[in-house]
């Protein structure tokens, strides 16, 4: 739940404000966010990494409001496609603070990001570190460059978002030398200023140790770069996953532990191999603004299964968060516009898609007099769910409305049906 979150008669509030009057005023489903919460944790990160560099990861959830807010707090900004970039060029967001990601960057966004001055462009593949060679001396700008590796670690996540281990898409390969090769084909481009490693062992972790490993692994690489090219690189970006609670029991690790035991592991690596010990930046998206949103669903109808479970529909589903279905991902929900001292029955929010996977929160406990109209309030859904939020069945996605200190704003309009027909023949 958001740091403001509480009950007043009955009714959840967030940042003072009654969600009851949120689905009055801008209908629903509504994602809510709390924007202390979010702003709160930038500076959570900022305060953990001093003296590093944190850049937030649009990917988990990015509007022109919240590029407002990510610069308001000094973070830098990760995007990984020219989409993203544009939101953040939008509002000013400073391009030296951003860093472009992805495995496929097409020669258009890589012009795109290098006219624009991004400050970081994380090469992903050798066709890559071909290509911004290529455009460096096109357009005359030097580049500055980390490489992504992958380490080999295995991250005790679910398999999409495990991002170390070598049969995946992403980065340069530290156990098939691909990463030493990349280091060398950086270092002979005239444009490209190779100024660190990038590993993103993958997403929603908790064991910490993984982060551990790959930093071992990634000191071992700058050491053999200082050997080989006698060039000592001066970032190490040990990249996202941190991850969040979603339902009761999840402990999510504290971030400052986690940073002082990475700067600690670093400094040790390094001192021991000869090497000064890089800056350290971290690239968290789902820790930042997972925990500051909440969706709030409206009951429609209602089936019960007897002797199993009732299911719950609700006015949303898997076109806005699309998680449980694709990750099988674990949720709760509560009753949000009134309390209720009714006997729990095991519940199913469903959504109102044409597939039976179109899951919200596979089990949980609502009352037995649950009815139409009344509230759904889903937390720990600001990461990941507007931002893979889709149109199945010509479903408009929901607006984002901002709450702070009792005053609600939209920041992401509600779509429209005339926004889905738009553009068709
Ligand atoms: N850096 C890189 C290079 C990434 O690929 C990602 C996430 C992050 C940072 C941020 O990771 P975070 O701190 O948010 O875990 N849709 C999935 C998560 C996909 C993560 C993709 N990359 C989900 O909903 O769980």
């Amino acid at each position: 739940w958001p740091r403001t979150s509480g009950r007043v008669d009955g009714a959840v509030t967030i940042a003072g404000v009654d969600v009851r009057d949120l689905a009055r005023e801008y209908g629903t489903p509504l994602y809510v966010v709390d924007e202390d919460d979010f702003r709160s944790r930038c500076r959570d990160y900022k305060a953990a990494f001093d003296g590093g560099d944190v850049y937030y990861a649009g990917k988990a959830f990015l509007c022109r409001e919240v590029a407002r807010w990510v610069d308001q707090e000094g973070l830098g900004l990760d995007v990984c496609t020219s989409g993203e970039l544009a939101v953040a060029l939008s509002v000013g967001f400073p391009p030296a603070r951003i860093a472009l990601h992805g495995n496929n960057k097409s020669y258009a966004e890589l012009e795109q990001a290098m006219t624009a001055g991004v400050g970081r462009i994380v090469v992903d593949s050798f066709d890559e570190i071909a290509r911004v060679g290529f455009l460096a001396e096109k357009l005359g700008v030097r580049a500055q460059v980390q490489i992504r590796v992958t380490t080999g670690v295995e991250a005790h996540t679910h398999e999409f978002i495990a991002t170390a281990h070598d049969d995946q898409k992403f980065g340069l390969s530290l156990n098939s030398g691909a990463a030493a090769e990349a280091v060398r084909r950086v270092l002979a481009l005239p444009g490209l200023d190779l100024v660190g490693l990038h590993s993103h062992i993958g997403s929603q972790i908790f064991d910490t140790a993984g982060f551990e490993v790959a930093a071992r692994r990634l000191a071992v690489l700058l050491t053999q770069i200082k050997d080989e090219h006698g060039v000592v690189l001066p970032e190490l970006d040990l990249g996202g996953g941190y991850g969040i609670a979603y339902v009761d029991g999840d402990d999510a690790p504290d971030i400052k532990v986690v940073a002082d035991s990475l700067r600690e592991i670093i400094r040790r690596v390094c001192e021991d191999a000869g090497l000064p010990v890089p800056r350290l930046t971290v690239e968290p998206g789902r820790a930042i603004a997972g925990p500051g949103g909440v969706t709030v669903y409206e009951v429609g109808t209602i089936k019960d299964v007897e002797g199993i479970r009732s299911y719950v529909s609700v006015d949303g589903g898997m076109s806005d968060n699309l998680r449980t279905a694709l990750y099988g991902a674990e949720y709760t929900c509560v009753l949000a516009s009134r309390s209720s001292d009714a006997r729990p029955v095991l519940s199913r929010v469903v959504g109102k898609h044409c597939e039976s996977g179109d899951i919200v929160v596979r089990d949980t406990w609502l009352p037995d007099d649950l009815a139409a109209g009344d509230l759904l309030a889903v937390p720990a859904t600001g990461a990941y769910c507007r931002s893979l939020a889709h149109n199945y069945n010509y479903l408009p996605k929901p607006a984002v409305v901002a709450v702070r200190d009792g005053v609600s704003r939209v920041i992401v309009r509600r779509e429209t049906e005339d926004d889905l027909l738009r553009g068709q023949a």
